[in-house]
């Protein structure tokens, strides 16, 4: 084609860069669909045991993911500060990934096993009891509510069709195992099991 042609008619050099873009676009993506490194789970995951997908429920109601990422990257700064690299086998059973994009706090993805539950417990009740300098909010009323695991069944079904592989068994303790445990009981819960897969250093 002529090249004077595309340079001087604009529309038509908006429509062609958005042609060749969108192909780029297509052939960097589609592949991840089905490529076996993002969607094969890393050696050991299982979908999140009944407690703690109550406490990653709470953990997005309350607004945790919007101060903390859950991915740590490929750099040097961060494997040294965080352990292993996120990679996406470990986000296969996420619905939805709550990566995030901005840290207020540290990031996340690794932290489970880094604190005692004790620790976990003082810090959710009152940040500024254990790292005096934090500006973490305080979310005391999470040990003031009990939970009753009636929807847990319900969530685990509604993420099974979706590809997490919940068994029946699952769902049929999933009540027993969340009732009368406070909300924090099962955020902590949650927090402990975070990135453990790989290792953290
Ligand atoms: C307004 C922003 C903000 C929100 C919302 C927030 N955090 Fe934090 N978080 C921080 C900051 C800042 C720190 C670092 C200071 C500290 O340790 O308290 C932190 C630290 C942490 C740590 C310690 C991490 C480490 O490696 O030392 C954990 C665990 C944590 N937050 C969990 C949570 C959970 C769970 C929630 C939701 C219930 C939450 N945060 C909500 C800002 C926030």
């Amino acid at each position: 084609m002529n090249h004077d042609l595309i340079e001087r008619k604009t529309g038509l050099m908006v429509a062609l860069i958005i042609l060749v873009i969108s192909l780029g676009g297509l052939v960097e993506i589609l592949p991840l669909f089905s490529s076996e490194s993002t969607t094969t789970p890393v050696a050991g995951l299982k979908p999140l045991p009944a407690l703690e997908l109550e406490g990653r429920d709470i953990y997005i109601r309350e607004g945790c993911h919007v101060c903390h990422t859950q991915m740590v990257r490929p750099l040097r700064t961060e494997t040294e500060r965080y352990g292993h690299y996120s990679v996406a086998g470990e986000s296969v059973y996420e619905h939805p990934f709550l990566w995030g994009s901005k840290r207020t706090g540290p990031d996340l993805a690794r932290v489970g096993g880094r604190y005692s539950d004790d620790w976990q417990r003082a810090h959710l009740y009152n940040p500024r009891a254990v790292v005096p300098e934090s500006t973490m909010p305080a979310f005391p009323w999470l040990f003031e509510r009990t939970l009753d695991g009636e929807e847990t069944a319900a969530k685990m079904k509604a993420l099974a069709t979706v590809g997490v592989p919940y068994t029946d068994a699952d769902m049929a303790g999933a009540q027993k195992a969340v009732a009368g445990h406070s909300e924090a009981d099962a955020l902590v819960a949650y927090l402990q099991q975070l990135g453990t897969l790989l290792s953290r250093r």
